[in-house]
């Protein structure tokens, strides 16, 4: 090959980001490559925006035609987001014989299946490393570096927004609102910061991460999501107190041959090394079976780290090329998709409670939790004067899920509980 020709769909922050590493790689591409890479054609909504990146205006285009039936592109970069009609332009590519890499979780989250068959049909790459915890090679690290090994349990901080909201809320005490507003000036949250702060984000990126990691096709539709709009400045205090660190957590595991896929915020213990993730940065923790521990960390946004991503894919698939391999690397999940039921998925759990302060109310609680064979890990009590009555927390030892929503309902139906303020799964025991 002489050249290799991108057609861009999207030029905003990652867009722009793709164009300036093809420019100021270009010598390393070709070292990769064999050839140099050229953007041919860029797909925009507003050809007269001011743009992060110098292009010649002659390259951009409203029409995305333009791209999609132009013999001469072998590679469509998708970077402009959006789930349905952008399937349909990465459908469009893939019978045009285009090799397709994108960094849009939202789409591959809910059309994997569906854009990786046809990929496969017509004998084209379609890769999607920057999807998930943008900069960090983790799709890559998972479907290749651990090839040979059987994970058995992932556990992510894949959204930046939420990580960093939770960080400043952890170290120095600021508000919610706040922190989000910081959050979208800086960039890292999405235009619609509910899919960071309701847990979807990081539920897509799971969706992902566990299809590949167990080799289980599992929908979005299975991984249960819970965000972090609900944790109070108290459950942080206490959550410190206990030596944990409140984290958006987003957790993939096995037992046997069935699986649990989950978001939520978690109080993880202050010894594990996610726990130390901080600001809006990401990390993937993956447990194999052989390995034991790994952990892979970085930035999970931004332009230049998920360009990174992006045109390492078309490197991958340059590489693919010349092999003559092309099309071959999708490979379909071996496992049929089994889920754990709410008996079989176990955790330690958080309890916050405010009870009434009298005689034989802390004998009766803890008589609910080992009728059904939980007990704690830890207690604190604290009464609360001006209200005569006190709070509990607790963390217990291992219960299932089930057992564990039967003790919450029976605390609920019990008069001298007044409510149950919060309550969280705890997370990050060493593995033996
Ligand atoms: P962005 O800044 O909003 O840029 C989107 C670009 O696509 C813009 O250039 C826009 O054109 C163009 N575009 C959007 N809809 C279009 C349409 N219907 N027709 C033509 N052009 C259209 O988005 P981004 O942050 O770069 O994100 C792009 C993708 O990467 C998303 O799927 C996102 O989830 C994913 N991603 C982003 C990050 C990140 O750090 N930002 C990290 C990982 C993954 P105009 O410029 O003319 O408006
Ligand atoms: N809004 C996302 C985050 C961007 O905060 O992590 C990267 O997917």
């Amino acid at each position: 090959m002489n050249v290799i020709s991108i057609g861009l769909l999207g030029l905003g922050t990652v867009g722009s980001g793709v164009v300036k590493i093809i420019e100021n790689h270009q010598d390393k591409l070709m070292h990769q490559i064999g050839c140099p890479v050229k953007v041919k054609k860029i797909l925009v909504k507003d050809m007269n925006k001011e743009r992060d990146v110098q292009v010649n205006p002659g390259l951009l285009t409203v029409n995305p035609e333009e791209i999609l039936e132009d013999s001469e592109i072998d590679v469509v970069i998708e970077v402009m987001g959006g789930i349905e009609e952008t399937k349909d332009y990465l459908l469009r590519a893939l019978r045009n014989k285009k090799n397709v890499v994108t960094a849009n979780k939202d789409l591959m989250a809910l059309h994997s299946n569906e854009l990786l068959a046809e990929a496969t049909k017509n004998k084209c790459d379609l890769f999607y490393e920057a999807s998930v915890a943008g900069g960090i090679p983790i799709l890559r690290s998972l479907v290749e570096g651990l090839a040979s090994d059987r994970i058995t349990k992932m556990m992510g901080i894949v959204n930046g927004t939420t990580n960093f909201i939770l960080t400043k809320m952890n170290n120095h005490g600021a508000p919610y609102e706040e922190v989000l507003k910081e959050a979208q000036e800086l960039g890292f949250a999405e235009a619609n910061p509910a899919a960071d702060v309701d847990g979807l984000d990081a539920a897509r990126k799971m969706a992902i991460l566990s299809t590949l990691g167990f080799s289980m096709p599992i929908d979005l539709s299975d991984v249960k999501v819970e965000g972090i709009t609900g944790i109070t400045e108290e459950d942080i205090s206490y959550s410190k107190k206990l030596g944990y660190t409140m984290k958006l957590i987003g957790l993939a595991s096995r037992s046997g041959e069935k699986v649990e896929v989950s978001v939520q915020p978690a109080l993880l213990q202050d010894s594990h090394p996610l726990a130390s993730v901080n600001d809006e940065y990401n990390a993937v923790y993956v447990y194999g079976e052989a390995v034991g521990e790994t952990m892979f960390y970085g930035p999970g946004a931004g332009s230049l780290p998920t360009a990174t991503a992006v045109v390492s894919d078309v490197v991958e698939v340059m590489k693919n090329m010349r092999l003559g391999v092309t099309g071959n690397s999708a490979i379909s999940p071996q496992f049929k998709k089994a889920l754990k039921e709410p008996g079989e998925i176990t955790a330690k759990y958080f309890v916050r409670l405010h009870v009434k302060d009298e005689v034989g109310v802390f004998a009766s609680i803890t008589s609910i939790f080992s009728e059904h064979g939980v007990s704690f890990e830890k207690i604190l009590q604290m009464p609360i004067k001006e209200k005569d009555l006190a709070e509990i927390v607790v963390i217990t030892h291992q219960a299932t899920l089930q057992g564990f929503e039967q003790i919450l309902q029976k605390l609920q139906d019990y008069d001298m509980v007044r409510s149950v303020k919060s309550t969280y799964r705890v997370e990050g025991d060493k593995i033996i």
